[in-house]
């Protein structure tokens, strides 16, 4: 048993081993019992939520975690109030940041950007969400949603519907659910798929390949499909929904769109309503990052299976947690790794002596918006052959491919 996560960031869900995030979890439990009042762990200590994107959930429940643990709270809700607005860049920020504050909360526009704020400063960064790449800390608080309501991950059948390609909650959780051992079912509307690297990384390091469909309804009237999954001779139509232990919508992420238009064509394709829940089983959680805008249905709100507040409220016990262990001040248990399960590997760098004129090809990367940021590239870790942004994650064309380069 080791002692560990504090001064570490949370950038991405691959950031933290499996036993690492248990352990997470295991302090959550603990913290669910000072969820109101205060207890005195983290005296003394500051935090700055840096976000340049809009929060409800996310910003605030950072911030009510690091009250209830008794410490400080600096607070930068919009971008245009601190001198971003004049042009400071995020490594600069997060150095000034970092003079004031132990631990820094963040959340940008660009996918990559809390990697690059994590490059700069010496503090702890935590991501809250770096454009639609990834959303690590709202992965927590899902797994540990389902965890506390189904007991267990493992076995777990779990639907990820919505807007799937920008939506980033959905990009950390797919690997979480996967790494635990549940089966993902992908519903997304055409245009909106899981994206393809994802996948690939899906399959080749965790042996998952989610079933895809277009909508819920497609998959009532797909009957093989079902009988397959369901391992049922007599599967009928009407039960389809009663495949899946949890349901997770998210809505189609409208600031991701590159058109009015596109975003109009896709919104409103898809909803959750009580007569659509009347397929699913009765203990089937329905869960959602919120917020929520089209896709899911005020009358759901009733039924028991709605689990999305609840859900909001176990990110206050998690971030708890999280906040403890990683400024030192509730050190977390963490377990040695068991074979087979994820633990963080030494990142390979690609020689960027070889690579010097090659960008990131991702318009929205951070390091095509801060210039002073060097691309670096990787070595993936589910495919020896392929070459990967280590901001982004986007896989480099063929040409720089690393047999290429030998
Ligand atoms: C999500 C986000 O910001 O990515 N919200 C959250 O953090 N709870 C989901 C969304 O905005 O759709």
């Amino acid at each position: 048993m080791t002692v560990a996560l504090e001064g570490r960031d949370l950038v991405s869900i691959f950031d933290f081993s499996d036993a690492e995030i248990e352990a997470v979890f295991a302090l959550a439990d603990e913290m669910s019992e000072h969820t109101r009042g205060k207890v005195g762990l983290c005296d003394g200590l500051i935090m700055c939520t840096l976000f340049y994107e809009p929060s409800t959930r996310t910003r605030l429940s950072f911030e009510a975690a690091m009250v209830r643990l008794g410490g400080g709270v600096l607070s930068v809700a919009d971008p245009a109030q601190i001198s971003v607005a004049k042009g400071e860049t995020i490594a600069d920020t997060v150095r000034i940041v970092e003079s004031y504050a132990d631990l820094i909360v963040i959340r940008n526009p660009l996918e990559g950007s809390a990697r690059a704020a994590a490059d700069y400063a010496s503090a702890p960064v935590l991501n809250a969400g770096d454009g639609a790449h990834e959303h690590p800390t709202q992965t927590l608080l899902d797994l540990y949603t389902l965890r506390r309501e189904k007991g267990a991950l493992r076995g777990l059948s779990v639907a990820l519907v919505g807007d799937l390609r920008h939506g980033r909650t959905v990009h950390s959780l797919a690997f979480g659910l996967a790494r635990f051992g549940a089966k993902i079912t992908c519903v997304a509307p055409e245009g909106l798929e899981m994206p393809g690297p994802l996948l690939k990384r899906l399959e080749a390091q965790f042996g998952c390949t989610p079933a895809q469909h277009r909508s819920l309804d497609e998959i009532v009237t797909n009957r093989s499909a079902l009988k397959r999954r369901a391992g049922r001779q007599k599967a009928l139509a009407a039960e389809v929904l009663s495949l899946f232990d949890a349901v997770y919508v998210t809505r189609v992420q409208k600031e991701r769109f590159e058109s009015q238009e596109a975003y109009e064509r896709a919104r409103s394709s898809y909803a959750i309503t009580e007569e659509v829940l009347a397929r699913a089983r009765p203990d089937a959680l329905v869960m959602h990052p919120l917020p929520r805008v089209d896709e899911l249905s005020y009358d759901v709100d009733s039924d028991p299976r709605a689990t999305y507040f609840r859900q909001a409220a176990y990110g206050l016990p998690v971030r708890m947690a999280l906040l403890a262990a990683v400024l030192g001040r509730r050190p977390a248990r963490v377990r040695p790794s068991r074979a087979g399960e994820y633990k963080p590997r030494p990142r390979r760098e690609v020689d960027f002596r070889r690579l010097a004129d090659v960008r990131c090809a991702n318009p929205r990367c951070v390091t095509n918006h801060e210039r002073y940021l060097q691309p670096q590239f990787l070595f993936a870790e589910y495919d020896a052959k392929l070459v990967t942004c280590a901001y982004c994650d986007q896989e480099l064309p063929a040409p720089y491919a690393p047999e290429a380069e030998s």
